[in-house]
């Protein structure tokens, strides 16, 4: 019998790589679609897998949506992608952050008590929810929440309720907290993904400037290829519990710029740079950088890209696309 994995956000970046992951190892891999007049399917298309996912239909902030999905799948496994996650848009659009990010994991949790109990649930949390929380320059599972946007807010509120229903109603839930990962499928609203495909523009005589806001903030970037493995693993650990996903090592945005330049062959990016106060924050985390110790340990989880392999993968894939 082929093992069951519900994935939301399966069009987003991390839903198709953490499919093709357990396609690889033979489960069946159901996606929750919402209703799109014109949906996009380019993320599993760019992996080649979306004849091998069966999509279901359901939206984060319709309850009985996911009470009929969780009634007529009744997965073993339910990987909780699905998010408003532009940190920049959460200001502007907050409620609706609060709706999908927050409420609807209430929804989709409260479901799987009634339904499917034994369904081992992972939520995708984040480092955002620490803000300006840091335990001597970096975070890890004991570093105190101070978040810093709507979206950050949202995000601590999931959390809390995948800790409670793991400790009120003994369901196998687990947090992933993982800090920024990146690929050549990542939204082309993220700094990485915006730099990735302006530098390529430029490079290819398409484009002239790239238009930026804050290039001191200090991220914590992996592969998201690496990532979707640290959610398998949590849920095949005998308990369920929560970790820090991160590569330990964090680089400025100005340093991610001056290596996509130069992975295209351009020295002088500072040529091409404009700083917009538009990209920039109400209010901005510094500085996010990961101690993964517990799922080093634990879970024996490494990441393997290096930021200078990612930041070159991801403008040798934008120049391609772009040819
Ligand atoms: P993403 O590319 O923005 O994908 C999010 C997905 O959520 C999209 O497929 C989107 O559907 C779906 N979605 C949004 N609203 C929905 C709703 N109301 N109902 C159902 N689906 C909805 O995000 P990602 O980078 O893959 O991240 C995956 C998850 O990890 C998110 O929860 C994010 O907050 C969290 N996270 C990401 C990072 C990171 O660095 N990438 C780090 C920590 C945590 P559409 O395609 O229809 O828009
Ligand atoms: N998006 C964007 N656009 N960010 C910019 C820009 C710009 O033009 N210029 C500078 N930045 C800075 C932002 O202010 C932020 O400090 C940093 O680049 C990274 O921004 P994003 O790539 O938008 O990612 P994020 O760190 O805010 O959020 C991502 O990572 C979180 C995990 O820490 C998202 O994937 C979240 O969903 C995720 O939880």
């Amino acid at each position: 019998m082929k093992k069951t994995a519900l994935i939301t956000g399966i069009l987003g970046q991390d839903g198709p790589y953490l499919a093709r992951l357990l396609l690889e190892k033979d489960y069946k891999v159901y996606g929750l679609v919402r209703r799109y007049s014109n949906p996009n399917f380019s993320n599993l298309d760019f992996l080649g897998i979306t004849d091998r996912v069966e999509f279901v239909d359901g939206d984060m902030t319709d309850e009985s949506s996911l009470i009929n999905v969780l009634k007529n799948v009744r997965p073993e496994e339910v990987y909780n992608l699905a998010a408003q996650s532009f940190v920049g848009g959460s200001w502007d659009q907050a409620k609706l952050t609060t709706e999908v990010n927050a409420v609807g994991v209430l929804y989709l949790l409260n479901a799987i008590k009634s339904l499917s109990p034994l369904t081992k649930y992972y939520q995708a949390s984040t480092s955002e929810m620490f803000g300006l929380g840091n335990t001597n320059g970096y975070q890890d599972e004991a570093t105190p929440f101070h978040p810093r946007s709507p979206y950050g807010v949202s995000k601590v509120y999931a959390y809390w309720m995948t800790v409670n229903f793991r400790e009120s109603y003994r369901l196998f839930t687990c947090n992933g907290i993982l800090f920024n990962h990146e690929s050549p499928i990542r939204g082309i609203q993220f700094v990485t993904r915006k730099i990735s495909d302006g530098v390529a523009r430029i490079k290819l005589g398409l484009k002239k400037e790239l238009r930026l806001g804050n290039l001191d903030a200090k991220r914590d970037w992996g592969f998201a290829g690496d990532y979707v493995k640290a959610m398998h693993l949590m849920l095949q650990h005998d308990q369920p519990d929560d970790y820090v996903v991160g590569t330990g090592e964090n680089h400025s945005v100005r340093e991610f710029v001056e290596k996509a330049f130069s992975a295209a062959g351009i020295s002088d990016w500072k040529k091409y740079v404009v700083i917009d106060p538009r990209y920039k924050r109400p209010a901005e985390v510094p500085d996010l950088k990961a101690k993964p110790d517990k799922a080093h340990r634990v879970l024996k989880w490494q990441p393997e890209a290096s930021f200078d392999a990612l930041v070159k993968m991801m403008v040798e894939a934008d120049l391609q696309r772009l040819q």
